[in-house]
């Protein structure tokens, strides 16, 4: 077999793994007709020798190991001792069964295997690689650096869509212009960070959400990265990723493998948002457990922005009171319920319940709150200590550090080495107490802090142990707690990735509720992750974060575009306030079916503008919803053009959100087709393509229009 092809969705993909060459990959984009074949594809692609080059043009390879005399790229560094550094990997067997493939090679020089595994999804195209590294020699072998694969992308790929942010700012996209050199980002946070989501989009000009090509790449990784897009001196371009190592961090004893994580990468014809739904639909079909997915996402309360680390049994109590008779379904409690937590100086790592906050234990809280007929949630930070803690004090040997170099606070707590045993198995027995002693169902596990030295007991760095520590842990107490969701929260999300995301049933998006930031924070994150898994709350009306006031309405619309939950003190904001809110989460439960499994379209808008609807699958019914976050420049706002309809069907569209709108200076759209009462019947075509006049509304304001077909 000199290749391997997958034929899926809208993608080809072509791997050239003749025996005794290193693999590469021939094709990945557009779906070809069966009639081209890999013989045409490789003569097209003949290269010849360039001025001042190379005799004779150099084949790449996916690991771009030293030996392919490729100089712009390397994808994999690896020696022993300073020698054996320079192999070339040959394909040795094959396995192809149409929807994945396993290409094992082996450089005899160097005595290291290198095995591919490569899976297509037959629906989206969408594809997964991932490498494994063994050490067949008889001394260690150190591995430097290596890109889990190295993926030519087309030329015409002019622009580079890359992901920063910080905290309680997400998701943050940054659009610039392919270089001749490397674009690289690196992460050494330990965690997923904020600052560099990792992922990144090779698109052309004029690529917008609801055209042109595009690839997506994303690291299933919740841990130290590297991102690189390769514009080569010759001009072939190659985008790679992989986790990134300290020094000596991975050393293979013989006989040793490395497995590393997946690159997800697709690719679209048809506009960014398409380039997404394919990655929507492997987070849910792939990753997310079955029975999670199909049960509609309950409602949440969080305790978190109402009570801080102010914890009293009968407060929270009568807050449960008043989120259960609003329509919460999940109460989750947050940080402080724990040894001397009371405040983010102490107590980290006791993992019991606070005899002076609560002296009869848990019971009396988790009962009062599933006798309202909610489930109990509660928050844990595992990987973390305080100084200032009984675990601490008895334990001091078990934090990550360099010897001799001083400890950086991170909000006053060090990290445990969690991939010791004796960490880990107390922090297995801990959490499995609890969730013994309660009648919980959920847990909220965050990861406060970055990793600034992360070093164990003998000397060697940790982090990436650390992170499969992680997923291992998590793991066991899925083990033994089947029932038990678990959330992903990263001061915020610092964690959010699809790593994580095939241990976890949820992320915590953002530590901002201010709905205008999170308008921006959660498109940002549904470039590849779905609406299910984005927690969103409705915060207080003071936004704590950044002092913003937003209306009930907004904070509402904006959080209901997710996995929605509402984080403020019941009790002490407006009735009317909690009033809507009530009428939000009510909304929510209807169409919650609809946002989770149907179709995400995000709408090319002008910058005021944020727009985004769900489609089902079979177009049967929509859900659009459209921020307007600050004035226009024009007198009238722009037409808003839906996507993903029926053409050929009538729709009936009403506006359901904020209830009995009516723009401002009406008559508008609105008030003349009576959207906000009995609503309008359109053609679907009409919709998408002649558009529809959006009203003059304030900023600050978000519509949500349904469309229900109606022939
Ligand atoms: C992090 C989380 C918050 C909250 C606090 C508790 O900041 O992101 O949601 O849980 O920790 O300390």
């Amino acid at each position: 077999m000199d290749h391997i092809r997958f034929d899926a969705g809208e993608t080809t993909l072509i791997i050239a793994c003749g025996a005794g060459s290193a693999p590469h990959m021939a094709y990945w984009g557009k779906r070809l007709s069966a009639a081209v074949s890999y013989d045409d594809i490789a003569k097209l692609h003949q290269r010849q020798a360039a001025f001042g080059s190379e005799n004779a043009p150099i084949t790449p390879s996916l690991a771009m190991e030293p030996a392919t005399g490729i100089l712009g790229v390397h994808g994999f560094a690896a020696h022993r001792a300073g020698k054996d550094w320079g192999g070339q990997f040959v394909t040795g067997s094959v396995k192809h069964d149409g929807q994945s493939a396993i290409i094992e090679c082996r450089d005899d020089r160097t005595s290291i295997r290198l095995c591919y595994a490569i899976g297509c999804d037959a629906q989206t195209g969408l594809i997964t690689i991932a490498s494994q590294v063994t050490n067949e020699g008889s001394t260690p072998l150190t591995l430097n650096h290596i890109a889990t694969a190295c993926l030519p992308i087309t030329q015409n790929m002019s622009d580079i869509i890359g992901f920063t942010g910080r905290w309680a700012n997400e998701f943050q996209r940054e659009r610039l212009k392919r270089f001749s050199g490397c674009y690289l980002r690196e992460n050494r946070r330990g965690r997923t960070s904020h600052d560099s989501f990792p992922a990144i989009i090779l698109c052309s000009e004029n690529t917008r959400e609801q055209s042109g090509e595009a690839y997506g790449l994303h690291l299933a990784w919740s841990g130290n990265h590297h991102i690189r897009v390769d514009t080569l001196d010759d001009g072939r371009v190659f985008a790679s990723m992989g986790a990134l190592f300290f020094p000596g961090e991975m050393q293979l004893a013989p006989g040793e493998s490395y497995d590393s994580p997946q690159i997800i990468a697709a690719y679209s014809g048809k506009g960014l948002s398409a380039l997404s739904r394919h990655f929507h639909h492997h987070v849910r079909e792939k990753l997310i457990r079955a029975d999670v997915r199909t049960r509609p996402r309950p409602v949440h309360y969080n305790s978190w922005e109402a009570v801080y680390f102010f914890h009293n049994e009968d407060h929270l109590k009568a807050i449960a009171d008043k989120a259960a008779a609003i329509g919460v379904e999940r109460f989750v409690l947050d940080d402080g319920w724990f040894g001397s937590r009371r405040h983010d100086a102490a107590g980290l790592g006791d993992w019991t319940v606070s005899d002076a906050v609560y002296p009869a234990g848990l019971k009396p809280l988790v009962d009062h709150v599933t006798g309202l007929g909610m489930e109990m949630g509660i928050w844990f930070e595992p990987e973390m200590v305080n100084p200032d803690s009984d675990l601490f004090r008895a334990h001091p040997d078990w934090v990550l550090r360099i010897e001799g170099v001083e400890q950086i606070p991170y909000r006053n707590q060090y990290a445990l080495d969690i991939s010791r045993k004796d960490v880990a198995d107390y922090l297995f027995a801990r959490i499995d107490a609890i969730l013994s002693e309660y009648d919980i169902g959920y847990i909220k596990w965050d990861m406060n802090r970055d990793l600034n030295h992360p070093g164990g007991q003998y000397g060697t760095a940790r982090s990436h142990a650390q992170v499969s520590a992680l997923y291992t842990l998590i793991g066991r107490i899925r083990a033994a707690h089947p029932d038990v969701e678990i959330e992903s929260c990263s001061s915020g999300g610092a964690r959010a990735d699809m790593g994580i995301l095939a241990h976890c049933d949820r992320v915590w998006t953002s530590d901002s509720n201010d709905a205008i930031d999170r308008q921006e924070i959660q498109r940002g994150a549904s470039y590849f992750l779905p609406l299910s898994v984005l927690g969103s709350h409705v915060g207080p009306r003071h936004c704590h974060i950044t002092g913003r006031h937003l209306s009930i309405e907004m904070r509402c619309a904006t959080a209901l575009m997710g996995h929605m939950g509402t984080e403020m003190n019941l009790l002490t904001e407006t009735e009317s306030d909690v009033a809507v809110l009530s009428q939000a989460i009510a909304l929510y439960k209807s169409h919650r079916g609809l946002i989770h499994e149907g179709d995400l379209y995000r709408l090319d808008t002008a910058d005021y503008n944020i727009a985004m609807g769900v489609v089902a699958s079979d177009k049967s019914e929509a859900l659009f919803s459209l921020a307007y976050l600050t004035t226009h420049k024009q007198t009238l706002p722009d037409r808003l053009y839906f996507d993903g309809l029926n053409p050929a069907k009538n729709y009936h569209i009403r506006l359901i959100w904020p209830v009995g709108w009516t723009a401002y200076r009406p008559p508008s759209i609105a008030e003349n087709l009576d959207l906000s009462g009995g609503g309008a019947i359109m053609k679907g075509e009409a919709l998408m393509h002649a558009g529809m006049q959006m009203p003059l509304s304030m900023p600050e304001t978000v519509l949500l229009f349904h469309l229900q077909l109606v022939d």
